[in-house]
């Protein structure tokens, strides 16, 4: 994308990303007040858009706040957004929140007030190389976000808090952890491979029901047994593989948690087995309608 500010969408309207404007008074500055998806564009076709879509309406029904685009008005959007660049590898961002009213009032505004939207794409941030071929490091940390992890909120503000400390700690993924358990990554789905099998937590309130990981878990089916069940930290450290799942960095391998190896310590040959099936199914799908899942 040779413009670092292209196209995007706020309120129905298409401009340049660098004029596009909202009030301060906007609920989600002020209190985080909205709900958001990130759908990773792949071979210039949005993957899993269905699941995404679903998933932003569901998050703003949870937060009682009205989708302002029904699913087809979303995916024009993106694919207008998309067709605006020339690239084919991109993450579209989608928020919307509960709108602007003049004061500050924790209650819900009057009805009138219209929810605010907003869409911009950016470059997808591609893994390098060298993390492909070594992983990356897993910090574990105390999860302390709220107790409705399976909504997708803009209050990512634990969130920021925990990925900053894994990396003042050395890590690229802080690992998140209540009472001795595995909940997810701070911004990714945890998985790990252990006795053969591919295990990942259940979708309950304490994680966001991953996109990337039912990709994974349909990718791995009549190959990889799949338990969905939830596993302690130490069920992690003794795993042959753990790997992360997110929209924005794929399928990637962590190879040590806490600076000790998992496995290895390189990426395992199931790990390498998934990425290479998820690459050629990107390829299988790219000329797919966006709606058609998968
Ligand atoms: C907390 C959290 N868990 C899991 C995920 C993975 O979800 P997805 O695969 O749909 O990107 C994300 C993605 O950003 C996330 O923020």
């Amino acid at each position: 994308m040779a413009d670092p500010y292209p196209t995007c969408w706020l309120n129905g309207e298409y401009l340049p990303l660098a004029e596009a404007r909202i009030s301060p008074l906007d609920r989600g500055f002020l209190f985080a007040d909205g709900a958001y998806e990130v759908v990773p564009v792949h071979r210039g076709r949005p993957f899993r858009m269905r699941q995404h879509l679903e998933r932003f309406d569901r998050s703003l029904a949870e937060l009682r706040i009205g989708n302002p685009l029904p699913l087809a008005g979303w995916v024009e959007v993106t694919n207008t957004l998309v067709a605006a660049t020339s690239a084919t590898e991109l993450l579209v961002y989608l928020q919307v929140t509960r709108g602007m009213e003049y004061g500050r009032n924790h209650l819900f505004p009057p009805a009138t007030v219209e929810p605010t939207g907003f869409a911009f794409v950016s470059p997808y941030p591609q893994p390098a190389q060298s993390l492909l071929e070594r992983g990356l490091a897993g910090v574990t940390l105390e999860d302390t976000r709220w107790a409705r992890c399976d909504i997708k909120s803009v209050a990512l503000l634990a969130n920021v808090l925990l990925r900053q400390e894994a990396q003042d700690k050395g890590g690229s993924e802080a690992i998140l952890t209540r009472d001795g358990r595995v909940t997810e990554g701070s911004s990714s789905t945890v998985f790990i491979v252990r006795d053969g099998k591919l295990v990942t937590p259940p979708n309950d309130h304490s994680i966001l029901p991953g996109t990337s990981r039912d990709a994974v878990i349909e990718l791995a089916a009549g190959w990889l047994p799949v338990e969905i069940r939830t596993f302690s930290v130490d069920d992690m450290r003794s795993a042959s593989e753990v790997w992360i799942a997110s929209a924005g960095r794929g399928v990637l391998p962590v190879t040590s948690v806490d600076g000790k190896a998992i496995g290895t310590g390189t990426p395992g040959a199931t790990w390498l087995s998934m990425y290479a099936r998820l690459q050629q199914h990107l390829d299988a799908i790219a000329a797919r309608p966006a709606l058609v899942d998968a």
